[in-house]
C-alpha cells in the first residue's frame, strides 16, 4: 500500500486517537448513524471537574457544617452520579450533590437519593442541595430544582478546569480536515495525505464488522486554485484504488458510482424526498419514519427488507443534479473510461456520512457477505468550512483494513502472502559475535535474517529454522570464521555447499 501512495505523491498523516467529540457532530453530521448511535464518548477527567466543586463547596461553607458522610471516592461512583456528601447544614440534614453543567436527570437522582434517605431515616426530610458552576446551567434550570424541591448553589470559580467532551474517532477524514484548518496546511497548496489506523464505532460485532476497527485512507485536499476540485483528482483516486486492489490480488472488485450533488441540489432533492415519503412513511421502519423528518437522505441507508420497495420508487439524486455537478460528474467518467477503471452507476448510494458532495463511492467485494463494502469514500467540497475553515475541496476514501484482510485470506492463505526468512544463522559454540556480524551484513542487502543463539545444538538450529520457514541454513563455526567461507543448507533441498563471505547474499537471493 505504502508502495502505491509513494507513486501517486501521497504522504503520511497521523492525527489523534481521540478528538473532541463537537467535531464529528459537526462534520459527520448529527443526524448519521455514526453520531447519533455509534461514537464513544466521554468527560475527560474522570468526574475530577465536580470533584473540584464539591471540595471548593465544603471548604467556602466549612463553618457551618459537619460532613455526616463524606463524598464517594471510587472514580466509577464518581462518574455515574457526581459526587455528593451528607451534612448538617445550619442545624438541619442536607444532601448535597456537585455536578458541573447538571442535567434534568442529575436534579431527578438527586431526589431520588433525598427520598431515599427519608425513607432510612424515619421520615425526616432532608435539605437537598446541588452545586454548579456558576453560568453552566441555563436560567429556567433553578426554577425547576426549586419545583422539585432543590436548591441550587451556583460557585463562581474563576480558575475552574472546565471538562471536555471527548470522541474516539469514528473515521478518519474529519480529523484531517481540521488538522488541514489548524495547521493552515492550505500553504503547501494540493495536500495528498495517507493515513493507516484504528477506528471505533459501537456497532453490532459480526463477520466483517467490528468496534474497533483499522482504516487505510488517503484524501486530496487543498484550496481551490491548487486544483483539488477538478475531476481529475476524483479519477486519479478512483485509478489508484483501482491499482491498489489489483496489485494485491483482488481483482474482481466492483466499483459503485454516484454524485451527491451539491448543497443546492440535495435541498431541492431532500424537498422532493420529504413529499414522496410523507404519505408512504407510516408503513416504514421507525428510523425511516424519524429520518423522514429529520435527514430524508439516510432512508437510503435503511436495511429492513420491507422498506425496500417503498424505498426502490423514491426520487434519486441524479434527477436533480445541476449543470456544474452534472458536467463534472460526467468529467469524472470519462476520465474513468479512457484509462480503463470499471465502473456501474447507482444513484441509490448515498453513503452513511453528511460530509459528501459530488462524486460518492463503494468498491464491493464478493467474498465479503452483507458487509461488502471493502472501502468507501467520496468527495467533500463544504466540510472545511462547516468547520470554521477556509474553502478547501477535497476527495479521498477510506479501506476497511480487516475486510481488505478477509479478502485476501479468501484468495490465498496467508502462508503464500508474508515473506519467510531467507536465511537462518545457526552460530556453533561460542560464535554468536561472529553470527550477529553476518547477519548485520546480509541484512544490509536487503534480506530476511533470522539469528539463533550458540547454546543451541544443532539439530535444535535445525528445528528452529524450519519452524520458521526459512529458506536457508547457515552455519557459522569456528573453522568457517577462519575460512571466511560458510556452509549454507537449502532447507527444502538438502543441498549444502560452503560460500565465501562476499557471495553469500547473492547465493541466497536467487
Ligand atoms: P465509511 O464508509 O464509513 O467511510 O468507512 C470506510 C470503510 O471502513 C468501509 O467501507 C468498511 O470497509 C470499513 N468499516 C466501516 N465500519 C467498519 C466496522 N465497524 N468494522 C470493519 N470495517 C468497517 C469513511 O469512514 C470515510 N471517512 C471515508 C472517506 C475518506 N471519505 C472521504 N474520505
Amino acid at each position: 500500500m505504502r508502495e502505491v501512495f509513494r507513486a501517486y505523491n501521497f504522504q503520511e498523516i497521523r492525527t489523534p486517537i481521540f478528538e473532541s467529540t463537537e467535531l464529528f457532530a459537526r462534520g459527520v453530521g448529527e443526524e448519521t448513524d455514526i453520531v447519533a448511535k455509534e461514537m464513544y464518548t466521554w468527560e475527560d477527567g474522570g468526574g475530577s471537574a465536580d470533584y473540584e466543586l464539591l471540595v471548593a463547596w465544603l471548604s467556602k461553607h466549612s463553618q457551618e457544617i459537619t460532613v455526616i458522610q463524606s463524598p464517594p471516592t471510587s472514580t466509577s461512583q464518581r462518574t455515574r452520579l457526581g459526587p455528593g456528601a451528607q451534612i448538617e447544614w445550619q442545624g438541619a440534614w442536607a444532601l448535597m450533590r456537585a455536578r458541573y453543567a447538571p442535567t434534568h436527570a442529575d436534579l431527578l437522582q438527586l431526589q431520588y437519593s433525598g427520598e431515599a434517605w427519608q425513607a432510612m431515616s424515619s421520615g425526616k426530610n432532608p435539605r437537598l442541595v446541588m452545586v454548579t458552576l456558576k453560568g453552566s446551567v441555563s436560567e429556567s434550570f433553578p426554577l425547576v430544582a426549586k419545583r422539585m424541591g432543590i436548591e441550587v448553589d451556583e460557585l463562581d470559580l474563576p480558575k475552574f478546569n472546565a471538562p471536555q467532551m471527548l470522541t474516539l474517532r469514528p473515521e478518519n477524514t474529519a480529523g484531517v480536515v481540521r488538522a488541514y484548518i489548524q495547521n493552515d496546511l492550505q500553504k503547501r497548496g494540493l495536500n495528498k495525505l495517507f493515513y493507516i489506523g484504528p477506528q471505533f464505532r459501537r456497532e453490532r460485532p459480526q463477520k466483517g464488522r467490528f468496534r474497533q476497527f483499522y482504516q487505510i485512507g488517503a484524501e486530496a485536499i487543498g484550496p481551490p486554485p491548487s486544483g483539488s476540485e477538478s475531476p481529475a483528482r476524483d479519477a486519479e483516486i478512483l485509478e489508484m484504488l483501482a491499482t491498489l486492489l489489483d496489485r494485491l490480488g483482488i481483482t474482481d472488485w466492483n466499483l459503485q458510482l454516484n454524485s451527491v450533488g451539491c448543497p443546492n441540489d440535495r435541498e431541492k432533492f431532500n424537498e422532493a424526498l420529504r413529499q414522496a415519503l410523507e404519505p408512504v412513511k407510516d408503513k416504514m421502519c421507525a428510523d425511516c419514519q424519524r429520518r423522514a423528518v429529520t435527514n430524508p437522505l439516510r432512508v437510503f441507508d435503511c436495511k429492513v427488507p420491507e422498506d425496500q420497495p417503498i424505498i426502490e420508487k423514491l426520487p434519486r439524486i441524479s434527477q436533480f443534479l445541476d449543470e456544474g455537478c452534472r458536467t463534472h460528474f460526467e468529467a469524472v467518467q470519462g476520465i474513468l473510461t479512457k484509462v480503463g477503471v470499471p465502473f456501474s452507476l447507482n444513484d441509490r448510494l448515498v453513503r452513511g456520512l453528511d460530509y459528501y458532495t459530488r462524486t460518492a463511492f463503494e468498491f464491493t467485494h464478493g467474498a465479503l457477505g452483507a458487509q461488502n463494502a471493502i472501502l468507501g469514500g467520496g468527495r467533500y467540497d463544504g466540510l472545511s468550512e462547516s468547520l470554521g475553515g477556509p474553502a478547501a475541496p477535497g476527495i479521498g476514501f477510506a479501506i476497511g483494513e480487516d475486510r481488505l484482510v478477509m479478502s485476501l485470506q479468501e484468495k490465498a492463505p496467508a502462508e503464500s502472502i508474508l515473506r519467510k526468512p531467507d536465511v537462518y544463522i545457526a552460530p556453533m559454540a561460542g560464535m554468536n559475535g561472529d553470527a550477529a556480524r553476518l547477519a548485520r551484513e546480509l541484512r544490509r542487502h536487503d534480506l530476511i535474517v533470522e539469528l539463533g543463539d550458540d547454546s543451541f545444538r544443532l539439530k535444535k538450529s535445525f528445528e528452529a529454522a524450519t519452524k520458521v520457514g526459512a529458506k536457508y541454513i547457515l552455519i557459522v563455526g569456528e573453522n568457517e570464521v577462519k575460512a571466511d567461507a560458510f556452509a549454507l543448507k537449502n532447507l527444502a533441498t538438502g543441498e549444502q555447499i560452503s560460500v565465501a563471505r562476499g557471495d553469500l547474499a547473492m547465493r541466497i537471493r536467487d
